[in-house]
């Protein structure tokens, strides 16, 4: 009995041993996961700072991209602009040559038929008067054209003197053949302001040209003159159909026009000169009005 008890004894002290051995290991497995933890833990901290960054570069390159694709694109507009406008300059230089060279021999065709008119009205039959009405009404557009082509091009300095608006109408509208059924309102009043009286002078042709023509050389086109103190306005009123809305913004780019014999070069003229005297022009519809607002001095 007495040996039982001893070995019983003896027995629960090598376990009592054994499961403070397992305890220990136990333990220090526990302290190594939990270093193991930590490590693993900052080897984290580490990574999703890396992320952060890495989301960080992915959107700056992205960014750049963007920018590069945009530069890309601003670039190619340059060049195409660039190229517009180096064939812009060589056709302007050309057509200025033709349209000069042009005009002497039409104003030799215009002026020899009137000659011919008034030398021998009383033997010219009326078939060949209506050809000669042909003549001159042939070489009217086109000096009409080549003048469009040239205060398009010709880039003269300003030569500016004190003008008067409506001495500067009346000579535009001399100048202008008027069809029987326009009726043209000129404006009760007149205006005074320093300016290039001879490129006013086009930007009267020009706006009055377009609204005979839009009307279709029937209908009335009202000029009107207003003194605003530093500058002077005046407009041009149609009562034609209007501009439809899509086509406001090309009207005044060179070389549009809706029209068989137009050359799409007045309005972009008259925006040129208007830009010269630092004026600027608008337009609106119902009824149309070109308005122009020109600085006094
Ligand atoms: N008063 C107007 N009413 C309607 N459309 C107009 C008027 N003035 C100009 N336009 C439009 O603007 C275009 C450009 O005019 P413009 O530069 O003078 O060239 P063009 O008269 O040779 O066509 C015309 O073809 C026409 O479509
Ligand atoms: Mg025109």
């Amino acid at each position: 009995m007495l040996k039982s008890s001893q070995k019983n004894g003896q027995g629960s002290v090598m376990q009592c041993a054994e499961d403070a051995g397992k305890i220990r290991r136990l333990e220090q497995e526990k302290q190594n996961l939990a270093k193991q933890n930590e490590i693993q833990q900052k080897a984290l901290v580490h990574l999703e700072r890396k992320l952060a960054r890495f989301e960080e570069v992915k959107e700056q390159r992205d960014w750049l991209l963007d920018e590069m694709t945009k530069k890309i694109g601003e670039l190619g507009r340059f060049q195409s602009e660039l190229f517009r406008s180096e064939r812009l300059s060589a056709i302007g230089e050309i057509s200025a040559r033709i349209a000069h060279d042009m005009r002497n021999p039409l104003a030799i065709i215009k002026n020899t038929v009137e000659l011919l008119k008034i030398k021998h009205s009383a033997k010219i039959p009326p078939e060949l008067l209506d050809l000669f009405a042909t003549i001159d009404g042939a070489s009217s557009r086109l000096v009409f054209q080549l003048d469009d082509v040239l205060n398009f091009v010709r880039s003269s300095p300003l030569s500016c003197e004190e003008c008067s608006l409506l001495e500067t109408l009346d000579s535009a509208l001399e100048k202008t053949i008027i069809p029987d059924e326009v009726k043209i309102v000129r404006p009760a009043n007149d205006v005074h302001l320093v300016c290039d009286g001879e490129k006013i002078e086009a930007v009267f042709t020009n706006l009055i040209m377009n609204a005979i023509q839009a009307m279709e050389n029937r209908g009335t086109v009202v000029i009107s003159f207003e003194d605003c103190g530093d500058a002077v306005t005046f407009s041009v009123e149609d009562s034609g159909p209007g501009i439809p809305q899509d086509r406001m913004e090309k009207i005044f780019e060179p070389l549009y026009t809706t029209k068989s014999r137009g050359t799409g070069l007045g309005l972009p003229a008259v925006k040129t000169i208007v830009a010269r005297h630092l004026g600027s022009i608008s337009v609106s519809n119902g009824p149309t009005v070109f308005s122009v607002s020109l600085p006094k001095i």
